[in-house]
């Protein structure tokens, strides 16, 4: 018997079985050298004319800044923006309606209302979620937009007042704005009275560092920042001057960060966003904020 490792004669088979074999042989098995079948070969003729009809028919060969059109001139892009218009040709009737219905009337109109909402969650994801967090619950600088302790007011008209014109921005004169002064940094107060008012402020809302300076430090408060804090520390919406009573930070109520503040003060700018966005996407916007939970 012949070694079928090296049983490569050809011929003598092929007058055996009726085919040749390619010479392989693994383990004893034999790679016969049939020809591909007819219907198998035509297709893939036909798949290459196909492919070739194709490109021509439609966009495909890159060139240097574009590509060929193809001589049906279809276009994915072209088809996106017809369905963008196909949308908004279906919302501009809603979209009237919201930019031209009273802000304070839309909560009651039950459909406008419902697509103010969801409008606005969709706006609130691409324009508000990178500073104030997907969910709305702000970070640090940031506020939460979710509780009903608000900076500028929570009502509607408020609401719609901030995000329309934006806080302490270059980019519109209506830009709500205020300015703490850097009591530190520009020497209105010595560092120890920075740290006396600090111990008060912590006093207001739970446990100052150092209680013998509280004394002293509601007294610099008086002085300093009751004007724009209030007297109590609970803080005035018309200059945006934060509650300071309420245990509930935009900065932060530990002995450094409040140092920081009171040292450096803080500026915090939001853009306006009336520039940005049409008025139904703010009021839409305004009506998601507002909705959240805190408002009022
Ligand atoms: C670039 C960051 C940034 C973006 C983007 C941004 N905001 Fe603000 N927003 C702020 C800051 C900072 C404040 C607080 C400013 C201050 O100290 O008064 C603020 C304050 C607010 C307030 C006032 C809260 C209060 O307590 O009175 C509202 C309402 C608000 N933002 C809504 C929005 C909406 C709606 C959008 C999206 C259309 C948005 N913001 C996008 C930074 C941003
Ligand atoms: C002219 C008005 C004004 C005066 C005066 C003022 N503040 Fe403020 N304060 C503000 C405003 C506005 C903010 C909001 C922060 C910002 O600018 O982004 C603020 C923020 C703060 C914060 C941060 C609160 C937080 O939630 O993180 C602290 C703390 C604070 N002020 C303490 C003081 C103290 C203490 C004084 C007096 C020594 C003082 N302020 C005087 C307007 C004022």
């Amino acid at each position: 018997m012949s070694d079928p490792k090296h049983d490569n004669n050809d011929g003598d088979r092929q007058s055996e079985l009726g085919h040749g074999t390619t010479g392989h042989v693994w383990d004893g098995i034999e790679e016969w050298d049939n020809p591909m079948p007819r219907w198998w070969v035509w297709t893939f003729y036909i798949t290459i004319i196909w492919a070739v009809g194709y490109t021509i028919a439609y966009p495909a060969w890159p060139m240097i800044n574009s590509a060929t059109a193809g001589l049906l001139g279809y276009s994915t892009r072209a088809e996106v923006a017809q369905d963008i218009a196909a949308a908004e040709e279906a919302n501009a009737e809603i979209n009237t309606r919201l930019a031209s219905t009273d802000m304070v009337e839309i909560e009651a109109d039950q459909e406008l209302n419902a697509y103010a909402v969801s409008a606005g969650a969709a706006v609130f994801r691409t324009w508000c979620a990178q500073c104030h967090g997907s969910g709305a619950a702000g970070a640090k600088g940031y506020p939460n937009l979710l509780d009903d302790d608000w900076l500028w007011g929570g009502d509607v008209e408020a609401i719609h007042t901030t995000v329309a014109h934006g806080i302490r921005n270059e980019d519109d004169d209506d830009a709500r704005y205020s300015e703490m002064p850097a009591f530190g940094r520009d020497e209105i107060l010595e560092a120890e009275q920075i740290d006396e008012v600090v111990n008060f402020v912590m006093s207001l809302s739970g446990d100052p560092q150092d209680a013998s300076m509280v004394e002293a430090g509601a007294e610099v408060f008086a002085d300093n920042c009751a004007a724009c804090h209030m007297e109590d520390g609970t803080g005035d919406r018309d200059q945006g001057a934060p509650n300071l009573a309420d245990a509930i930070w935009l900065y932060g109520g530990d002995y450094d960060t409040l140092v920081e503040t009171v040292t450096n003060s803080r500026f915090g700018v939001m853009p306006a966003w009336q520039t940005r966005l049409t008025e139904a996407q703010v009021r839409a916007v305004t009506a998601y904020v507002h909705q959240l939970g805190g408002g009022e």
